[in-house]
């Protein structure tokens, strides 16, 4: 066990959108993310340069998936299905029942609201169901988005891990579901 039992993660809902599991349909819109530089700013992964690394990456999710080691909820919007960004739940820390949050969304929906409201919904779904202690998130000084995002949700920083990288923690008994 390393930690989750999300192979397939179970659909959520939000006031406007649905989160599911990663699907065939989905490789275009991750190659868009993956290649796109604005998404990987602050992001410190490489650029997918073709569909290939990104069918290689997809891959690599799909093994984390099968070994409990990777949660992955692809945003859609109840009209068409179609992704518009994701929330993910990696490196699950047994010593102190926590995991890591991610997330990231195409830049023409940015701003809307979408990412905090997909965010909100995953933490409350690892509070409630998979009872993890604590969400860390590793977000960089700049990313006011990201930044907004977690501090609204309660995470507070804790630990600095490079020039302008910090862990930030939020320990989810002090996690209440609000917009
Ligand atoms: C971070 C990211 C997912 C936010 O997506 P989003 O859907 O725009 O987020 P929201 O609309 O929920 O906005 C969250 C907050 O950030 C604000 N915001 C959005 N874009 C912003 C920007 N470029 N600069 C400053 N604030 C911004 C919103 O106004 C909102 O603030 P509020 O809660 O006070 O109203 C998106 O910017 C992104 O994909 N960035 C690249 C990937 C990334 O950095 N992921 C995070 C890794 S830790």
């Amino acid at each position: 066990m390393n930690g989750f039992n999300c192979d397939p993660v179970p659909t959520l809902h939000t006031e406007r959108l649905i989160l599911r599991q990663l699907k065939d349909q989905d490789l275009q819109p991750i190659f868009e993310l993956r290649s796109n530089p604005k998404v990987n700013e602050y992001l410190g992964r490489d650029r997918s340069l073709s569909i290939e690394d990104t069918k290689e990456h997809i891959r690599t999710l799909q093994k984390g998936f099968q070994n409990n080691e990777i949660a992955l909820w692809i945003m859609t919007k109840p009209i068409d299905d179609v992704m518009i960004g994701s929330v993910v739940m990696f490196q699950y820390q047994q010593e102190n029942n926590s995991a890591e949050i991610g997330f990231e969304m195409k830049p023409e929906f940015w701003g809307n609201g979408f990412t905090s409201e997909a965010v909100y919904k995953v933490i409350e779904y690892c509070k409630t169901q998979i009872q993890l202690d604590s969400l860390r998130a590793v977000v960089q000084n700049g990313n006011e988005a990201s930044l907004k995002i977690i501090k609204k949700a309660g995470f507070e920083k804790h630990e600095k891990l490079e020039e302008d990288l910090f862990e930030y923690i939020l320990h989810l008994k002090n996690f209440k579901y609000a917009l």
